[in-house]
């Protein structure tokens, strides 16, 4: 199949790569001349762990191209994907949907025969209907197909999500349309993922469900995580506890400071929009939202309070910025209302991120960069683990606490069992620990 991947950003580029590697013949295509001159020249501008090795097989066999002439890009292509960006609008939180829709006007104007057109940017319920129009009145010459086709792919592990996929979600009207579609994901679905077709509206609010779902599950057990911590209880097995119950599953129950990245916060808010439009309330998602800004904001607190309630000339060291590891993405990242509570308090701060220092810095204002976790912890009242970045798992714990002022871990990922902090010298502080120390692993309590 020839495929065209309007917009080289994360989706487009990870999605473009992959479809190249089953053996279609792939172009990307992006406004950006800087961009596309950086992936011809092999570099990619995401930090995604495979990708440019994904990118370089395919561009040495031939499958994968990349150029900044749209109407070249979908000359003869069976299936013309859009995958342009729909940051949160500011002020409303509504999808900013002016890229689909420009790319839509574009894809029509230079077309020259009739395509299937997918949508995989995360859309709102009803924007396969507009983009529709917009193409049937730009050339009512030609016979659109319009296809919502929503990625589930998470960054750090997106290749092995696009090639390992739960399910692939397809929601096309017509049957050509399901024809191509069938043809594209022939290789995925010869390992068994389900090729699930829905109308199109469902499609795309299927992938709005699934993310406003993954964001309750964390806001649940985040609030558990509360309640744990006060009533002396440990929430790393209450997860475990219900999560081997097989109707609730163990994954995204992993207590922390919050979400943040490009899908979850501005998702949520948009599918929130989408309810008080059609006047339909989504109390559980409201809350959801609501709890994870709280909690962004409260975790700067609970260091605070970990120094005793006065961070006035303390030096706090983090450890990691990103909104999780193996991605040097700072959107809606947990540190970013860390630091502002921080500083506010009085705080200096010092700061590692593996990847993400060079996107931090624009936006963290004025702390000091540091090259590893021991430079982080040298001289500090505290050391917060904020990203579970794998550098981070293991750290030389006798060391950390001969680097610091004061011995002090406050670890929000719960990456460290609380005994062997402590026996280091370093009081602990974890996420929903109420029984630092004391708790069994639960296997072997019953
Ligand atoms: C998410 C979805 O997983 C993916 O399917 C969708 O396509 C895009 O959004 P991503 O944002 O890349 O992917 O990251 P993910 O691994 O889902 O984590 C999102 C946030 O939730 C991170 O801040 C992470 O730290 C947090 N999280 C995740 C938790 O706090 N606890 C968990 O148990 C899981």
């Amino acid at each position: 199949m020839k495929i065209a991947m309007i917009g080289s950003g994360y989706v487009g580029l990870v999605s473009g790569a992959c479809f190249s590697d089953f053996g279609h013949d792939v172009i990307c295509v992006d406004k950006d001349a800087g961009k596309i001159a950086a992936l011809e020249a092999g570099r990619m501008p995401i930090f995604e762990p495979g990708l440019d090795a994904l990118v370089a097989a395919n561009v040495k066999a031939g499958r994968l191209s990349f150029t900044t002439d749209l109407k070249a890009g979908i000359a003869g292509a069976d299936a013309v994907f859009i995958a342009v960006g729909t940051p949160s609008r500011r002020g409303d939180g509504h999808a900013d949907l002016s890229y689909v829709f420009a790319a839509a006007r574009e894809i029509a104007e230079l077309a020259d025969g009739p395509a299937v057109v997918v949508t995989k940017s995360t859309v709102p319920v009803g924007t396969g209907d507009k983009v529709e129009a917009i193409l049937r009145e730009t050339r009512p010459d030609l016979d659109w197909a319009v296809v919502s086709n929503p990625e589930f792919l998470r960054e750090g592990a997106a290749i092995g999500d696009f090639k390992r996929p739960d399910r692939i979600v397809v929601g096309a009207e017509d049957a050509r349309a399901e024809d191509v579609m069938r043809a594209i994901y022939r290789p995925l679905y010869l390992n068994a993922a389900p090729l699930l077709f829905t109308g199109r509206r469902t499609a795309e609010l299927i992938k709005y469900a699934a993310n406003a779902f993954l964001a309750t599950k964390i806001s649940f057990i985040n609030e558990l995580a509360d309640l744990a911590e006060k009533v002396g209880a440990d929430v790393k097995d209450v997860a475990r506890g219900i999560g081997l119950d097989n109707r609730i599953g163990g994954k995204f129950l992993h207590a922390g400071p919050g979400y943040g990245g490009s899908c979850f916060p501005k998702d949520t808010l948009a599918l929130l929009r989408t309810a008080e439009e059609n006047d339909v309330p989504l109390r559980i998602v409201n809350a959801t939202v609501e709890a994870n800004d709280r909690r962004k904001v409260a975790m700067g607190h609970k260091v605070i309070a970990a120094l005793g309630g006065d961070a006035r000339g303390k030096r706090i060291g983090l450890l990691g910025l990103t909104f999780k590891p193996n991605t040097d993405d700072m959107r809606d990242a947990p540190s970013l209302a860390i630091v502002e509570v921080l500083r506010a308090a009085g705080a200096d701060i010092v700061a590692h991120d593996p990847e993400g220092m060079e996107q931090a810095r624009p936006l963290l204002g004025d702390i000091a960069y540091v090259d590893n976790a021991y430079d982080a912890a040298r001289g500090a009242d505290a050391l917060v683990l904020v990203t579970e970045w794998d550098a981070f798992r293991a750290l030389d714990l006798k060391r950390i606490a001969a680097a610091m002022a004061q011995p002090l871990l406050v670890d929000l990922r719960n990456v460290y069992h609380p005994d062997e902090v402590a026996k280091a010298g370093i009081a602990y502080h974890g996420i929903g620990r109420g029984v630092a120390g004391a708790e069994a692993p639960i296997e072997k309590v019953g």
